[in-house]
């Protein structure tokens, strides 16, 4: 794929687009050993070897990231009084274009991903896909196995919508796994709260059969590799 360096160096580093076209200025950019000094250059992705300040960039057409989303930073690209997940990413993973796929609540924790790959995200938020997410839902007292029947038939939320089935299992201490692959607002909350429960506190724990990495402490990020990203679309054996 053809591409201008200046877009390349910003989509392959931590530089932004404007600091990329600096440091092609500043003679820093080598394209095939040679110092390019002209932002809109034209690169082949494919076969040149483009370095910055020496060091060759192995090109990625797409960045997946898992985090460990702690409580109280919202799943969005930018906000104008809250932090944002993207705000916790470590310099070294800053890219162009990186957004959470899909979201999480600002109080609630776990698995989120964070990418670039528009499709991928798409992919795996459409409902028509069929993707499950499961959590760990508190709630504010203890549920009892009807509402594992309740979640089997589809919740109706209090404005009438009907949710398609899921799978609800108690675990005790108030706590119930519960894997849905539909999306909508405060969905696990507005099932609960039909059923009439308070969630307490929520975690999501896996997307298909990629499962929350608990070597992650609230707030970590870390690498996915293309073949773990690709787990969301198989079904946890
Ligand atoms: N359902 C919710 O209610 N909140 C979330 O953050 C995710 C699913």
């Amino acid at each position: 794929m053809k591409e201008r360096l200046d877009k390349y160096i910003a989509s392959q580093t931590a530089l932004s687009r404007k600091d990329a076209s600096r440091a092609i200025r500043d003679k820093r950019v080598t394209v095939n050993g040679t110092v390019s000094r002209a932002s809109d250059a034209k690169v082949n992705t494919d076969t040149d070897v483009i370095a910055l300040d020496g060091q060759p960039l192995t090109y990625r057409r797409y960045v997946y990231y898992l985090m460990n989303k702690p409580a109280g930073v919202v799943s969005a690209t930018e906000d104008k009084t809250e932090r944002t997940v993207i705000d916790l990413l470590p310099p070294d993973l800053r890219r162009d274009g990186i957004f959470p796929a899909g979201r999480l609540d600002k109080d609630t924790t776990g698995l989120l991903i964070l990418t670039d790959d528009g499709d991928y995200a798409h992919r795996m938020l459409s409902p028509k896909k069929h993707v499950n997410k499961t959590y760990i839902a508190t709630l504010d007292r203890e549920p009892d196995e009807n509402i594992s029947e309740a979640f089997r038939a589809g919740v109706t939320l209090s404005d009438g919508t009907v949710c398609q089935p899921g799978q609800a299992v108690c675990l005790g201490n108030n706590r119930v796994e519960v894997t849905i692959h539909e999306g909508k607002y405060h969905q696990v909350k507005r099932m609960f709260a039909a059923l009439g429960f308070k969630v307490v506190s929520l975690e999501r724990i896996r997307i298909g059969a990629l499962t929350l990495d608990r070597e992650l402490s609230p707030g970590d990020i870390r690498v996915l590799t293309g073949e773990e990203a690709t787990l969301v679309f198989s079904e946890k054996s």
